[in-house]
C-alpha cells in the first residue's frame, strides 16, 4: 500500500491487495442506494445486493483497520438501520448513532424536508481506542450559563447530534462535477478525534476528496480510493489545491453550538 495515493478502481478490490492492520481509521460516505446519479455507479442496486456489496466493503474495512482503530460510516434514512447491523455481525463495537443536521436540505412538498444524515461510529476494541477528547471540547452552558463549579474546565465533549451546514450545489465552496461533498468541518471533527498525527485514514469511497485533503491538512496519511476516473482526477486535482480559495474559506464551527471549534 501506497500512503497518501488516491487509487482508481474498486475499493473492494483495491482494499483486498492492502496489508491486515494498517489503518488507523476509516470514514466511508458510500453510495446511499437512493438513485444518485453517479459518473459509473448504479446507486439503485435491488435490496440484497446493496446489502451484500456492504457487507463486502465493510469487511475489508474491519481486517485493515488496526486493534485500536476506528470507523465511521455516513448513511442515508434508507439503510442506516442495515449498515448498523452489518457493522455489529462484522465484529464492531458500537460507539455513537451521531445525526449530521444541516441546514440547506432539499425543500420538499408532500412530506417534512431531510436535514439529516446518520453517522454510525464503531471501534474495533470495545475498550482500546483513540478518542482524543481534549482537542474536540467546547464550552459548556454550565460554565457559560450557570457558572457551575462541576464545570469542567476545558469544556464538554460534543453531543451526538452535529450541526454542521450541507455543501449545497450553488454554495461557493462546492467542487463542480460531483453530486455529492461533506463539509470539511465535519472531517476536521472525525479526524482530530480519532487519529493522530502521523496515523492512517482510509476513505474507500473518494468522491471529491474531503477526507483525503483534510486528513492531509492534519498531517495525518490518507489513502483513497474512487472508481469513477473524472472523479479521480477532481480528487488529484484537490489534493494540489487547486480548489483551495473555495474550500479552505469556510469558518470551522463546533458541531452543537457556533462557537469557534479546535
Ligand atoms: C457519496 S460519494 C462520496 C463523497 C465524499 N465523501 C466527498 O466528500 O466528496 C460516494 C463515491 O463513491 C464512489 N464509488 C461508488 N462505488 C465505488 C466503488 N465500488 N469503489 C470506489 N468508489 C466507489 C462514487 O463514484 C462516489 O464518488
Amino acid at each position: 500500500m501506497d500512503l497518501n495515493k488516491v487509487y482508481l478502481g474498486d475499493c473492494i478490490e483495491v482494499m483486498k491487495s492492502f496489508p491486515d492492520q494498517t489503518v488507523d481509521l476509516v470514514f466511508a460516505d458510500p453510495p446511499f442506494n437512493i438513485g444518485i446519479r453517479y459518473d459509473l455507479h448504479n446507486d439503485k442496486m435491488p435490496y440484497y445486493e446493496y446489502y451484500n456489496w456492504s457487507e463486502k466493503w465493510i469487511k475489508e474495512a474491519y481486517r485493515l483497520l488496526k486493534t485500536n482503530g476506528s470507523i465511521y460510516v455516513a448513511i442515508g434514512d434508507e439503510f442506516a438501520a442495515e449498515i448498523n447491523i452489518i457493522l455489529k455481525k462484522t465484529g464492531f463495537y458500537y460507539r455513537n448513532w451521531i445525526i449530521w443536521y444541516y441546514t440547506f436540505g432539499q425543500n420538499q412538498r408532500k412530506k417534512f424536508s431531510r436535514a439529516h444524515t446518520h453517522i454510525l461510529f464503531f471501534t474495533k476494541s470495545n475498550s482500546n481506542y483513540i478518542f482524543n477528547d481534549k482537542l474536540i471540547r467546547i464550552p459548556s452552558a454550565r460554565q457559560l450559563k450557570y457558572n457551575d463549579k462541576r464545570a469542567h474546565p476545558m469544556g464538554k465533549v460534543p453531543d451526538d447530534v452535529w450541526f454542521f451546514p450541507r455543501v449545497c450545489g450553488t454554495f461557493k465552496e462546492r467542487i463542480a462535477g460531483h453530486p455529492c461533498q461533506m463539509p470539511e468541518e465535519l472531517l476536521e471533527l472525525i479526524i482530530k478525534t480519532s487519529s493522530n498525527e502521523g496515523d492512517l485514514v482510509l476513505d474507500p469511497f473518494g468522491g471529491t476528496g474531503t477526507t483525503a485533503y483534510v486528513a492531509k491538512k492534519l498531517n495525518r496519511n490518507f489513502v483513497t480510493i474512487e472508481i469513477s476516473k473524472k472523479y479521480y482526477q477532481i480528487i488529484l486535482d484537490r489534493l494540489q489545491e487547486k480548489y483551495a480559495e473555495k474550500t479552505t474559506k469556510r469558518r470551522i464551527v463546533s458541531p452543537n453550538q457556533n462557537t469557534l471549534f479546535g
